[in-house]
């Protein structure tokens, strides 16, 4: 989702804008901008599409010396993606950069257009240029003119704000989106939505507070909350995420389906002893008096969900149940105490998710989060945090978080069992060996990969698809149909394989693709008796299974764990990399699907 970076300092600032903003691409964009000020003067620049369209622009425009600089990547939510609706959006003498979004911009919007106040593009962010310059026109100062505009705003936002009328400032402010102020040893300040512009430039870092605004110049770093002067509580910037290249794959994607191995081990590693599971700083006590689990999640840590249910219930024996975070918000849920409360998310800024995160804290709730991102919005809000370990993940379509998400799941559902006596220590035993597994089974068979490859040409129309599985490979039918749609743009859906005969089969045909997800491991005979039935009405059928199945029209071989968590993690490397090859087949951009985006922290 929308990006933003700014600068305060010497070094070339047209760079190091769209050096940062290069890093927050992953996130998807459809416009990018920035503005430089310096000697008192502002330049900027817009561009619709990718980020070479600004690089193309600004190729001629130096920016050398002391000066100030503002940069955005915007995926737009009021308005097209055109370059009036791009940021910064300028005022008469003032430009703002916005993520997030202005509930109340429509009434905001009235007041100044009856003042005379013209508007050139039909976003919400741009109240907040014309909202601060009235302010100043009726004799403000120019801090307390922004502090003023930030009072007046309902909804989320990160904003940067620079102005001719005190022209060696930025203002910020930080409302249920995150901003980072950064700053180094050479005097120089930094400005980002997330660590990855800022690595290799800031030493130290403050991940703001929700209402938290102030202004920053050369020296000095002003804080402020409800008025109030708030002390710069700095921390070093962690290093580790060092940004991603593809190294050799053709897209982060590809790269990061092939990383779930090693990932994994990260996820294992420390937390599965001999006779327990180690959760980090997180007491047995943290988990005493727990009755039930809520667990609330978007997308596809909504799947990762989904699927680990079956385990809370089946191996801890604790009554779950798993919640869409945007449905869950708005329906007046019934909170009790003592409901242990888990949220994921892969990117930890998910907007929905970190508010049914809020909700379920102020209800009193113990909240634990399952996340990738340390220092995230949502880590930072929950009482206790069990991080994936996955690493950066830039490809849109989410691969390894889901995997590390399921992983850490299954391994917290020991953890629960073992505390509630729901296993003895002979299963815990067993079940440890088979967790360490895990990585080998991660590792993507290359015959199998080539085998996809070759099958995916004949994927590439019909009226769609239909994953089907049962129990835990149900929710992974869901993953597969969302992989799939989300960078083949083709329709498919997920389905439980039992429920086909309810209504969906009236829909095959030759023509209607159904990916079978046939372990042996699991239910075996009742999928099958499913899939028969799509067969004997002429659907096509893809079956993964270890076993022969003479009805498919296509069949890729799986090795047949005994385990159905094996089974689980080995065709969920195929179907992510069936979705690879059809895209790629498709000649879509696999890491920047259109219309998506990585870190979705609007509503
Ligand atoms: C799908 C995908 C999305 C996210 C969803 C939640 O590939 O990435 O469906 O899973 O937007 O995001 P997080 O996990 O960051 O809360």
């Amino acid at each position: 989702m929308c990006g933003i970076v700014g600068y305060i300092g010497e070094r070339e600032k047209k760079e190091f804008i769209l050096n940062g903003l290069k890093e927050l691409e992953y996130r998807g964009y459809d416009s990018a901008g920035l503005a430089v000020l310096k000697d008192g003067e502002i330049t900027h620049f817009k561009a619709v599409g990718k980020l070479e369209n600004l690089v193309e622009k600004t190729k001629n425009f130096k920016s050398e010396g002391f000066g100030l600089a503002i940069g955005h990547t915007r995926w737009a939510t009021h308005g097209k993606p055109t370059e009036l609706n791009a940021h910064p959006h300028l005022g008469e003498f003032s430009y703002v950069i916005h993520n997030g979004i202005i509930e109340n911009y429509q009434e905001l919007k009235k007041e100044l257009q009856e003042k005379g106040v013209n508007f050139i593009s039909q976003t919400d962010s741009e109240v907040i240029v014309h909202l601060f310059e009235e302010n100043l026109k009726n004799g403000k100062e120019p801090f307390e003119a922004f502090e003023e505009t930030i009072k007046l705003l309902k909804g989320a936002y990160a904003i940067l704000l620079i102005t001719k009328a005190d022209p060696k400032k930025i203002f910020f402010a930080k409302n249920l989106v995150p901003l980072i102020v950064g700053k180094n040893d050479e005097d120089e300040i930094f400005f980002s939505s997330s660590d990855a512009p800022l690595i290799g430039f800031a030493d130290e870092v403050i991940y703001l507070n929700d209402k938290d605004y102030g202004y920053a110049q050369k020296g000095e770093i002003a804080l402020f909350s409800e008025g109030i002067k708030q002390e710069t509580l700095f921390k070093p910037l962690n290093i580790g995420k060092l940004s991603a290249q593809k190294d050799g794959y053709r897209f982060f994607m590809e790269k990061e389906i092939y990383e779930q191995s090693a990932v994994s081990s990260e996820t294992i590693m420390g937390r599965v002893a001999k006779d327990d599971i180690v959760l980090e700083d997180i007491e047995d006590d943290f988990f005493a008096d727990i009755k039930e689990i809520t667990i609330c999640a978007c997308g596809t840590s909504y799947h990762a969900a989904l699927a680990t249910s079956y385990l809370f219930e089946r191996v801890s024996k604790i009554k779950t149940t798993v919640e869409i975070a945007s449905e869950f918000r708005y329906k007046e849920p019934l909170l009790l105490k003592d409901t242990l409360f888990v949220v994921i998310s892969q990117s930890g800024e998910t907007a929905d998710t970190l508010q049914a995160l809020k909700m379920a804290k102020e209800a009193g709730l113990k909240t634990l989060s399952i996340c990738n991102v340390d220092n995230s919005s949502i880590v930072r809000l929950s009482d206790k945090t069990l991080l994936t370990r996955a690493g950066i993940e830039k490809g849109v379509a989410s691969t390894k978080a889901f995997t590390t998400q399921v992983l850490l799941l299954w391994i917290l559902s020991l953890k629960l069992a073992l505390l509630r006596g729901a296993i003895d220590k002979e299963y815990f035993h067993k079940e440890r060996k088979i967790i360490s597994k895990v990585p080998e089974v991660l590792k993507v068979d290359e015959k199998i990969h080539e085998k996809i490859r070759r099958l995916s040409k004949r994927y590439l129309h019909g009226h769609g698809f239909f994953f089907i599985g049962r129990d835990i490979f149900f929710p992974l039918a869901l993953e597969g149909a969302l992989k799939l749609k989300e960078i083949s743009y083709l329709h498919a859906e997920g389905y439980p394989a039992g429920e086909m005969k309810h209504g969906p089969i009236a829909l095959a045909d030759s023509e209607l693709f159904t990916v079978a997800l046939m372990p042996k491991s699991l239910l075996y005979d009742k999928v099958k008796s499913n899939v028969e039935e799509l067969s004997a009405r002429d659907a096509t059928i893809l079956a993964l299974s270890p076993l022969e199945f003479e009805i498919a029209d296509d069949f890729i071989k799986t090795k047949g764990y005994d385990h159905p968590m094996l089974e689980f993690f080995e065709m969920s490397v195929i179907v992510q990399l069936l979705a690879l090859e059809i895209s790629v087949r498709l000649g879509n951009d696999v890491d920047m699907p259109r219309n998506l985006a990585k870190s979705v922290t609007v509503e």
